[in-house]
């Protein structure tokens, strides 16, 4: 009866979470988005953005509230993926958009503040011994960001997933070798990390799990790795992808499932609070707070009805999203007058 009992408290945790619906947003016969939809951003207005614009691997868009073309790599090869908006210390508006086959990240400049696009892409930063990177979080405090990676194998070890900080000058360093890892965030303190990461066996997914870390987000060191959230115990989902993560500005951490249509939400102590399923979307790949207020959830991933398209559903929640926060609180730097007295002559 002890394994009665322990199915009735795991069943009863994923049972008294709140079930929430987000509604269609971007339909399969409106999107101009391919099946690889994916890297959800979102910049200062709360404008979306998503790649896989016009069904092209090297394209980046923009996806709510209408769409239209954000980047378009210059490389043939490029599979461009995570997409994060940052205040630079002049108080410009600029973008980073990894690339997953040449193990770089390019970071846009130059914006126009009418139209929205950047003059500007140059390679922030690159490392052959990346083995993506898939997404990108950030720490807008210190401008550096942080890269997860996957190499997909039938039998995962340590080595198929990384994670890697690139500072704000773009030096790349890599923090440590996983399994599949794919999901990243930093808390709204930028005291945590959470990094995803999952394990094939035999072919198929046996585990997903949310890895939580201790961050110093100036030097980019992480320690006191621990598991956060493990899917297996929480709802016997641990054969679905854990993708995109993404904080609000209270630290909760949404996390999104990607095969079952879900978003879980859970409080920074790790509790799961409430659910939110996608309507258009199986696939939920990636999701990001945006709208004027940044408490509007968008979810993106492949079309349930039509799989060549991309679509996005949207949750309108209270909650605001970190990202958005921390693009409005951002302001220039004031340069610093000197405090010494003039030298006398
Ligand atoms: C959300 O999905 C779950 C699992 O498919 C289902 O049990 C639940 O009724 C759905 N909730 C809503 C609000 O549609
Ligand atoms: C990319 O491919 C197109 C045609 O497929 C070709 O015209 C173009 O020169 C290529 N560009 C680069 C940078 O290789
Ligand atoms: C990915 O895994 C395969 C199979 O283990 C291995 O042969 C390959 O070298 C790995 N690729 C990278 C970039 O680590």
């Amino acid at each position: 009866m002890k394994l009665a009992a322990a199915f009735t408290l795991l069943a009863s945790s994923a049972l008294a979470a709140n079930r929430l619906q987000a509604v269609p947003f971007l339909g399969a016969a409106d999107s101009l988005y391919g099946t690889g939809i994916e890297g959800a951003g979102v910049d200062k207005l709360g404008n979306i953005y998503a790649v896989d614009f016009n069904d092209d691997a090297l394209s980046a868009g923009q996806i709510a509230p209408s769409q239209s073309l954000l980047f378009q790599s210059p490389n043939n090869a490029s599979l461009v993926n995570g997409i994060r908006f940052n205040i630079d210390s002049t108080g410009a508006e600029e973008a980073y958009i990894a690339d997953a086959i040449t193990h770089q990240v390019y970071k846009l400049t130059g914006r126009d503040e009418a139209t929205g696009t950047f003059a500007k892409a140059d390679v922030f930063c690159h490392d052959e011994g990346m083995l993506q990177p898939n997404d990108i979080a950030i720490a807008p405090s210190s401008g550096r960001i942080f890269l997860s990676g996957m190499n997909w194998t039938s039998d995962s070890v340590v080595g198929n997933g990384d994670l890697w900080t690139c500072d704000s000058s773009g030096l790349a360093k890599k923090l440590g070798d996983f399994m599949r890892t794919n999901g990243v965030e930093v808390s709204p303190d930028e005291k945590t990390l959470y990094l995803s990461e999952a394990a094939n066996t035999a072919g198929s997914v046996v585990s997903n799990v949310v890895l939580a870390f201790d961050l110093d987000a100036s030097s980019g060191e992480i320690s006191n790795q621990r598991t956060f959230v493990d899917f297996a115990k929480l709802d016997n989902t641990a054969a679905t992808d854990i993708d995109g993560m993404r904080t609000d500005v209270d630290g909760n951490l949404y996390v999104t499932r990607n095969g079952i249509g879900q978003v879980a939400v859970f409080t920074p102590a790790g509790e799961l609070s409430a659910y939110i399923n996608a309507t258009s979307i199986d696939f939920v790949s990636n999701l990001e707070f945006g709208g004027s207020s940044g408490t509007d959830l968008y979810l993106i991933g492949r079309c349930k009805e039509d799989e060549t398209k991309g679509c996005a559903d949207v949750y309108a929640g209270s909650a605001v999203g970190r990202a958005f926060n921390d693009l409005q609180k951002k302001s220039p730097e004031v340069p610093t007058k000197p405090s010494r007295c003039p030298a006398k002559k």
